[in-house]
């Protein structure tokens, strides 16, 4: 009986899989993350391939880091309040790619990057990094709450 409640154990530990796979927001293709910066496997970035949903929206501690890291490598071109400079306004409600309307959409556009000057940022930060600034974008939303899609996935 024992073999048998372990057996059972270990089918169920083996459905624990990725739901969601990850595309270029341009070209469709498969996201590579082999290139990309190491560090990132974390137990909140393997929750955000299960469910979708970036489990460090709302997060005042992640937000903060994620503002920092913004900060760093986001905030030249895209403004210190995600306003918009170079690169479009982050905190309203219209997105060149609507896709960014949900954190699945938002992770693959700014790991693969997007059209000429957004490249890939998958290089400068890793896959936890990421989440974390996607958690102080969407802190700094002031666009139609309905329009929030990442908050009804
Ligand atoms: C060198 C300048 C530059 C840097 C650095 C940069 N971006 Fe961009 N970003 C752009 C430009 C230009 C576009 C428009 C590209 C397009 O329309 O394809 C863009 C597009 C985007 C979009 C799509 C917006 C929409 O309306 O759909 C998002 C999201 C985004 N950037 C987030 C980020 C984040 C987050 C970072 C930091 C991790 C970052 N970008 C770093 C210049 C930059």
């Amino acid at each position: 009986m024992l073999g048998l409640a372990a057996a059972v154990t270990l089918i169920s530990a083996s459905a624990v899989k990725a739901d969601i796979t990850l595309h270029n927001a341009i070209t469709g293709e498969a996201l590579d993350t082999s290139f990309a910066k190491k560090g990132g496997n974390t137990e909140a970035f393997k929750q955000f391939m299960q469910t979708g949903k970036n489990p460090y929206n709302g997060d005042k501690d992640a937000i903060e880091k994620g503002h920092t890291l913004y900060l760093t490598g986001c905030s030249g071109c895209h403004g210190h309040e995600a306003e918009g400079k170079l690169g479009p306004g982050l905190a309203d409600d219209y997105w060149t790619y609507p896709r960014n309307a949900t954190d699945h959409g938002l992770f693959e556009l700014l790991f693969g990057g997007a059209n000429g000057m957004m490249g890939p940022q998958s290089s400068n930060f890793n896959s936890d990094e990421l989440l974390h600034i996607m958690a102080w974008i969407r802190s700094v939303y002031n666009g139609d709450p309905k329009k929030a899609k990442w908050l009804n996935q």
